[in-house]
């Protein structure tokens, strides 16, 4: 990739990650990309940084618009490593630059570098750098996703850049939106916003629905929303506003997601005229083998949907490991405004059903009972027994969801 001039002498300097699929443990089937931004004004500015594993892509692009050692001002609107692990080698280019960060960004930055020799300046909400033509003005959002958190304001751009949020784990040759729908689909690009959302950002709707109110309540001239992975919002800003809004306030679909792992095929048996019964109320639904699927799109699947059912087989008296590690993962994640219900097979004590629902009450969530059980193997009696058990569940989640239309 090159340099890719965004706004009047504001440059993408970033570096596209084709390769990667395990994102500190989140599976990326799609790869990612990490964006940073060079404001060649009066002051030269870098806004961000990428992945040290990137320093040197995105100093060639810096290095193909200005010499960096004439960078003045280093913006970090996050810490995280993706963004921040390359800083030490922009800084030993721009030894003297003033780095402006926030307080909690500050401090995260010392445990990570020998930074006595940066020049810091800690900015609050409301802060302003003039670069020149340009004005920077920061907007600190704490715990969106990290303590650190800011974006970066340029009004006389009407940029705004968003760091994480409205970003997407996706490596593509497009930078833009208009570029990436005329070569791929509307669809793919939402379903990489709803996958980051949901896998990134799901515990933090409400943090996500003040913080775009205090943005809108400062009435900013936004058209351009620049986050650090993915597709920049170019077109159509508004759309991905408008989706985490709706994420925010418990947006899913009607649909219910079967998420259950098998160990002799007993509970996969047990799914098929679960799912039926669903289907034949009207309800769509996917099923999602655990050890076959990644579990950043059975959590993104989940997400999409009202209604969700747990299959898990007993093993050792208590869920299947690949089971239990899904909820632990989900229960970290806060799921809210979701339905849960729980099956399985068992060969004498049981206990996986029991588990299921008691994390699902740990999540606070609504439940479905009872679950349904079966002993080593469904038989015809059983499966009919499961065939109503989905469309009891498909009935209670058309009833659960209409209270969010
Ligand atoms: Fe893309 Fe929170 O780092």
């Amino acid at each position: 990739m090159k340099a890719i001039e965004i706004k009047p002498d504001i440059y993408w300097v970033g570096a596209v990650d084709w390769a990667v699929r395990d994102f500190h443990g989140y599976i990326t089937p799609r790869g990612t990309t990490y964006n940073n931004y060079l404001i060649n004004d009066e002051d030269i500015t870098l806004v961000d940084s990428v992945k040290h594993d990137f320093s040197g892509t995105t100093i060639d692009n810096i290095k193909s618009i200005v010499d960096p050692s004439k960078i003045v001002n280093v913006v970090v609107n996050h810490i995280e490593p993706d963004h921040a692990s390359s800083l030490d080698d922009i800084m030993k280019l721009a030894p003297d630059a003033n780095m402006y960060i926030t307080a909690k960004g500050e401090k995260g930055l010392d445990r990570m570098f020998d930074t006595s020799k940066w020049k810091m300046n800690i900015v609050k909400t409301g802060d302003t750098l003039k670069t020149g033509k340009y004005t920077l003005t920061f907007l600190e959002t704490p715990m969106l996703h990290w303590p650190d958190s800011m974006m970066t304001y340029i009004p006389e751009a009407k940029l705004l850049i968003s760091q994480d949020a409205f970003g997407q784990h996706m490596a593509s040759a497009s930078r833009f939106d208009d570029d990436f729908t005329t070569c791929a689909s509307n669809a793919e690009l939402e379903d990489a916003v709803i996958e980051y959302y949901a896998n990134i950002l799901m515990p933090f709707g409400p943090l996500i629905k003040s913080k775009i109110g205090e943005v809108q309540k400062l009435g900013l001239d936004i058209d351009m929303i620049a986050p650090d992975h993915g597709i920049i919002w170019k077109q159509n800003p508004q759309k991905v506003l408008n989706m985490y809004l709706d994420m925010a306030n418990g947006k899913a679909d009607l649909s219910v997601a079967i998420i259950y792992d098998t160990m002799w095929h007993s509970t996969a048996e047990m799914s098929l005229p679960i799912s039926q019964g669903i289907q034949d109320e009207g309800v769509d639904c996917k099923v999602i083998k655990l050890r076959a699927t990644p579990m950043s799109v059975a959590i993104k699947e989940l997400w999409k949907s009202r209604g969700c059912l747990i299959g898990s087989p007993t093993l050792n008296n208590i869920l299947f490991p690949s089971v239990a590690e899904f909820l632990t993962h989900l229960r970290g994640l806060r799921p809210k405004n979701r339905i849960a219900g729980a099956f399985g097979s068992y060969g004498w004590g049981g206990g996986a059903v029991k588990d299921a629902y008691e994390e699902f009450n740990r999540m606070k969530l609504e439940t479905f009972e009872p679950g349904i059980q079966v002993n080593y193997k469904p038989d015809a009696d059983d499966e009919n027994k499961c065939y109503e058990f989905g469309k009891e569940f498909a009935k209670r989640v058309k009833e659960y969801h209409s209270q969010f239309e």
